[in-house]
């Protein structure tokens, strides 16, 4: 009788996973970013891919630069039958029309990396969001900065500092502002800090911004540079090059670690990309998608807010710390 028990048992869990797995493969997740040529968003969606696997549902992967395309990726899902979707947005401020549009549609919507804000400012609440702890990483990045200041043994009176900046960004804001809150307590002048504006959150426009800040500070030998991302300080050591800076002359660390960071620590001398604060793409993809896929299948909302970490890596640390990051 027992064994009879067990193999009833048996059919029954294999009847439960094959209904899990055609379930499963009726769903269909959008993962939607702001700039899918940018390493980190192909990090995103490579773990996101995993999870898709993993779990058997589709992903469709759509790159949106502007609000235009956002809104028509948010039709073009909902017109293929997707349940939801996960969006990194061109602009924080296309929020509302963003939640509108997705409940139009009937997707459940999250968001990761940049979190949408209401037509006043605040963050929109009610979106399941990952980010980045910003203002903390923003502070290792400053801690870094400054620690190699004094190794160097440069006078922190004189060197300048370039804030390369995406004000309309509300986490590039709390990043920058954490560097200059460490570079600050470990002595360094505000006076000294120059801000760049960048246009857009890419190399080009930040090698743009910090052009005009090093040219107008000709007199300057000691030059540090903190910003978004990768993108933003590679622009900054960029910009340093074709001044004709030494590369021993230039501290930059940026927020990020995906193939941009690598190539540069990979090239056979040291440039002025000192160090990056790796995050995860692997938590901001596999872990999102994985939210969305537990939504949709099984009711299980995410978590309102979760915000991740980072851990600092420089040119001969980096390898082992993308490693213990399960990133490698
Ligand atoms: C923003 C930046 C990206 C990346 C993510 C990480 O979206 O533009 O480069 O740093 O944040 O959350």
């Amino acid at each position: 009788m027992l064994r009879i028990l067990k193999s009833f048992a048996a059919v029954g869990i294999a009847v439960g996973a094959l209904t899990a797995a055609a379930h499963a493969a009726d769903i269909k997740i959008g993962f939607v970013v702001k700039q899918p040529e940018e390493p980190w968003f192909q990090d995103e969606w490579k773990f996101a891919d995993i999870a898709a696997k993993e779990k058997g549902f589709t992903l469709v992967k759509i790159g949106a630069e502007d609000g235009e395309k956002v809104q028509s990726a948010i039709d073009n899902l909902g017109a293929q039958g997707a349940q939801g979707f996960i969006v990194c947005t061109p602009d924080v401020k296309l929020g509302p029309g963003i939640v509108a549009k997705a409940e139009a549609n009937g997707l459940k919507l999250m968001t990761v990396d940049d979190r949408l804000v209401n037509a006043d400012g605040t963050p929109i609440e009610s979106v399941p969001h990952m980010g980045i702890s910003a203002l903390k990483i923003g502070e290792a990045v400053g801690t870094a900065i400054a620690d190699e200041i004094k190794k160097r043994g440069w006078d922190m009176a004189s060197v300048g500092a370039i804030r390369v900046s995406y004000d309309q960004l509300p986490t590039a804001v709390d990043r920058v502002q954490g560097a200059i809150t460490s570079l600050k307590a470990a002595g360094f002048p505000e006076a000294n800090i120059f801000d760049a504006p960048q246009a857009k959150t890419d190399t080009e426009a930040a090698l743009n911004a910090a052009t005009v800040v090093l040219n107008k500070h000709a007199d300057v030998k000691h030059w540090v540079a903190f910003g978004l991302n990768d993108e933003a300080v590679l622009g900054a050591v960029r910009a340093s090059e074709t001044v004709g800076i030494a590369p021993e002359n230039f501290i930059g660390v940026g927020i990020g670690g995906a193939d941009s960071a690598i190539n540069e620590f990979k090239k056979p001398a040291a440039t002025g990309f000192f160090g990056t604060v790796i995050i995860s793409p692997k938590r901001h993809g596999y872990e999102t998608a994985l939210n969305m896929y537990d939504w949709v299948a099984n009711g299980k909302e995410p978590p309102a807010l979760t915000l991740t970490s980072g851990e600092l890596a420089l040119r001969d640390t980096y390898v082992q710390v993308r490693k213990s990051l399960g990133i490698e």
